[in-house]
């Protein structure tokens, strides 16, 4: 069982030790994980952290203004936000393979970050790496990019300060800083975003349909109550046939994904009820332009995992 406020005191204590009067920057994502690094950290060193938010283009809905509102105005941190999406839509342009496009985004995202880290002079990097990322990246099953390793050229020195936790730990320590639910109790997210949940080439066209069914799932399970590890939408490649009125119509096919898992190393396709479903592939026909099918991802991980690239 975790000690959190022991946890907490040595942290912030190892975090002052290494940092000293330095200055730290951190992608902050608005996950679980980068927010409680974000908060710990300027706990220990205040404002000497800087929290860079790189809207890559690919957050949900709403994402971006809930982050700043939180971060910025409410917690007082000393927030960046900065627009990227255009840049990273141009780099992906064309690129089918999902190890290659996880790779180009975390490679500008490292490269936008740098930027800012050169600009403030900042001397270390705080990453919100948990557990189940390292084990997964040396285990060689994906890249994840907070553990892909710094390009050429960078100097910062890495700050891990939840390294050794696992998600339901993190989700503690976070509620025990301060942070609302909404953070806490966060569905995970990743890196990459919805680029990873966009099987193919990346257009802003599919993002938008992706984004859009996305938000319907998250919202109709919260809707009905239920708490699974992950529900998301991703958009399969190719389109499928389908009927408008009396007409053929090709369309986008959406596959629902609802996981429930303790630590996001194993994880079981969730029973959803049958009328959520449903109501689920109503909305997403209705009220998402081009997509004629929505179908519902039974397999548990493995063999496959959470998402879908
Ligand atoms: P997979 O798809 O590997 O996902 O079964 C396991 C958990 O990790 C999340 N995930 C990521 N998180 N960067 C992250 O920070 C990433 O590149 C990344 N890829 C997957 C995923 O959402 C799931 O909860």
């Amino acid at each position: 069982m975790l000690d959190v406020d022991r946890f907490i005191a040595e942290a912030t204590e190892d975090i002052r030790t290494t940092i000293g009067d330095g200055t730290a920057i951190i992608a902050l994502s608005g996950g679980v994980d980068s927010s409680a690094a974000a908060v710990l950290v300027h706990k220990a060193i205040g404002k000497r952290l800087v929290a860079v938010f790189v809207d890559h283009g690919f957050m949900r809905k709403g994402e971006r203004e809930e982050i700043e509102g939180l971060f910025k105005e409410k917690m007082g941190l000393n927030l960046r936000v900065i627009d990227a999406a255009e840049q990273f839509l141009r780099a992906l342009k064309g690129v089918t393979d999902p190890e290659k496009k996880r790779k180009i985004i975390g490679e500008h995202f490292i490269r936008v970050f740098e930027e800012v880290a050169r600009k403030e002079e900042a001397e270390f990097l705080v990453q919100g790496t948990i557990a189940p990322d390292w084990i997964e990246s040396e285990g060689g099953i994906k890249s994840h990019h907070n553990v892909a390793g710094l390009p050429g050229g960078m100097t910062l020195r890495l700050v891990e300060p939840l390294r050794d936790l696992y998600k339901d730990e993190v989700r503690i320590v976070a509620r025990k800083l301060g942070l609302p639910e909404s953070i806490s109790e966060r569905m995970p997210f990743p890196g990459p975003g919805l680029a990873v949940r966009i099987v193919g080439e990346i257009t802003p066209e599919k993002l938008e349909v992706v984004r859009e069914a996305n938000a319907i799932v998250e919202e109709e399970i919260r809707k009905a109550g239920l708490k699974p590890w992950q529900a998301l939408a991703a958009l399969l490649e190719g389109k499928t046939v389908g009927v408008k009125g009396d007409i053929r119509d090709y369309g986008y096919t959406i596959a629902v994904r609802v996981v429930e898992s303790v630590d996001a190393m194993t994880a079981n396709a969730m029973e959803v009820p049958w009328e959520v479903l449903r109501t689920i592939m109503k909305r997403i026909t209705r009220e998402v332009p081009g997509v004629t099918r929505v179908l519902y991802d039974l397999t548990d991980k493995p063999p496959a995992t959470i998402e879908f690239e």
